[in-house]
């Protein structure tokens, strides 16, 4: 029994991240259809490889050639599924580009989302990392979502509580599961409230506000303001290849905390609710002498530290070799270990 046309062979992955790292996939598939999905989980050549689930590449390491199956969402449609008196409910297929969505409810006026405007990625992929920004995280208006369960064939849904959201993190995360490619999510649902309040908190918000002398801002508005913060900070990855923030914020116990402002009295920080303290990565590598530095062809960002920047013919190898550089000196110089945010492939 051979694999499907629709399967290609030894597909080019290097324009599928947006690392522009280079990489072969041995096996690959757009997938439209959940019914393909259920073919490939049962197909006898395949009982054997590793499958890998891929939304827009915006969030991923390419570590050379991949030998195993690429399961690449592709399907599309997004639409107003329900209304009560508290909220509208927007569904969206996990292959949608999760901008243009963005921008398509704001232009039918369902405001919520404009704090998230501008992120690189798709639908399917926003809830596995719980994508945040400028004071909102996806996890507050996420409503459900239906995934492939490649391990028993079934669609399940997950409801918020079943999610486990949090900082950039997910249950589609925990144990390593989003690399074993077991559950491919297919569509999800935003619960978009009609009682909207816009979310100013991020200081870089209100003041981008402020500079406009926007009193009441409209979600239009604040989508206006965020996509000039980003413009200004973030690298456009189609000119500058880059994955977005390259590690996580750490985030300490509130001790260590202490004696770090001790020695570092103006480290940015934010108390988080259970009493640890979140610490901004961009500070810590800006400190340590990275901010516009370069290891290779692999820099950390001029303008926003906690970007890594693909400058040129950059493998995955030289990836590690600069984040691993950039951690050690973080470590030495502050005693605190980086996580990298992207899956490593
Ligand atoms: N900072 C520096 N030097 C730098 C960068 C930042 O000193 O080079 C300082 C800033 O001055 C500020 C603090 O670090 O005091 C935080 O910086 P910023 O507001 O730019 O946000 P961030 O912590 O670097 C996080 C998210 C971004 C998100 C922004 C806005 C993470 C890992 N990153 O970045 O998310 O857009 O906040 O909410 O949580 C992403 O995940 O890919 C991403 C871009």
């Amino acid at each position: 029994m051979n694999l499907p046309a629709w399967v290609e062979r030894h597909a080019d992955l290097s324009s599928r991240n947006t690392l522009a790292l280079p990489g072969r996939a041995a096996l690959y598939a757009d997938i439209t259809d959940a019914a393909q999905l259920a073919l490939l989980r049962e197909h006898p050549m395949l009982a054997r490889t590793r499958r890998f689930v891929l939304g827009g590449g915006s969030n991923l390491v390419l570590d050379g050639d991949f030998d195993g199956l690429v399961l690449h969402v592709a399907n599309r449609g997004r639409r107003l599924v329900a209304e009560d008196a508290d909220a509208w409910y927007v569904n969206a297929a996990g292959g949608e580009s999760w901008h243009p969505f963005v921008l398509w409810t704001l232009e039918n006026g369902w405001g919520g989302l404009e704090n998230l405007v501008l992120i690189p990625g798709t639908v399917g992929a926003s809830p596995v990392q719980n994508i945040g920004a400028y004071g909102l995280e996806l996890a507050d208006r996420f409503h459900s979502l239906t995934a492939f369960d490649m391990a028993t064939g079934a669609a399940v849904r997950f409801e918020r509580n079943d999610c486990r959201f949090a900082y950039r993190d997910s249950i589609f995360k925990r144990d390593g599961q989003h690399l074993e490619g077991r559950y491919v999510i297919t569509d999800v649902t935003f619960r978009l409230p009609k009682n909207w309040l816009p979310i100013t908190r991020y200081g870089d918000v209100a003041a981008e506000l402020d500079a406009h002398k926007t009193k009441a801002p409209s979600p239009q508005q604040v989508a206006e303001a965020v996509i000039a913060i980003r413009q200004r900070k973030l690298p456009d990855p189609e000119l500058l290849p880059n994955a977005g923030s390259f590690f996580q914020n750490p985030i300490v116990d509130a001790e260590s905390a202490r004696n770090l402002f001790a020695l570092h009295p103006r480290m940015p920080h934010y108390p988080q609710a259970d009493g640890r303290v979140k610490l901004a990565a961009g500070w810590l590598i800006e400190q340590a002498g990275w901010k516009g530095r370069s290891l290779g062809p692999v820099g950390m960002y001029e303008k926003q530290a906690l970007v890594l920047v693909n400058q040129g013919g950059a493998t995955g190898t030289d990836v590690r070799r600069a984040m691993e550089a950039v951690r050690t000196e973080v470590s030495t110089r502050f005693g605190v270990q980086l996580v990298p945010e992207p899956v490593f492939l």
